[in-house]
């Protein structure tokens, strides 16, 4: 099976949409339609990737910073696709360009019984944090 780490383009996004609902359909929000992911893509340039196999998207990963911190969203790969190096890859290329932007620590969140998703991050060295708490606030 032949892989192909790419990076994210707009013109993908119906593929991805549907992927990710199959995917991640709990982690999606009115932030993944179309025109905010866009603007997320336009404002994060290079830093998405999604994995390709015989030209179907199989996984994404969307990577941005703030200026100061990475933050990486929706890592998702098919589940056919699963425990093959497919997350790892994407998440290599992500850091990787994060680094190129001068971002040198990145930050992920996962659900608190996404067992499947703590092993991944801590299998590619991310270091779980038990001294901090999401704080959330939605401006109506
Ligand atoms: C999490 C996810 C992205 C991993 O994708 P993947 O391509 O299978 O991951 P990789 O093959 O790169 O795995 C690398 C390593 O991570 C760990 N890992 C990955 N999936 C795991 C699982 N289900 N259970 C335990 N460890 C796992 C293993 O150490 C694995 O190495 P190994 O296969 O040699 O043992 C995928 O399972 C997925 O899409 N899950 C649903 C969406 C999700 O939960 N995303 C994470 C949000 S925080």
């Amino acid at each position: 099976m032949s892989v192909q780490i790419k990076e994210m383009t707009i013109d993908c996004y119906d593929e991805i949409f549907a992927m990710w609902q199959i995917t991640s359909k709990r982690a999606l929000s009115e932030a993944d339609q179309r025109e905010e992911i866009e603007y997320y893509l336009n404002r994060n340039k290079g830093l998405s990737q999604i994995a390709v196999v015989d030209g179907k998207i199989v996984g994404t990963v969307l990577a941005g910073h703030d200026g100061r911190r990475g933050f990486i969203h929706h890592m998702a790969v098919m589940p056919q696709y699963r425990r093959k190096g497919i997350a790892k890859a994407m998440a290599t290329r992500a850091i990787e360009k994060l680094a190129q932007q001068g971002i040198h620590k990145t930050h992920i969140f996962t659900y608190q019984d996404n067992s499947c998703g703590q092993s991944f991050w801590s299998s590619i060295g991310f270091e779980k944090r038990d001294d901090i708490f999401v704080y959330s606030y939605e401006k109506k």
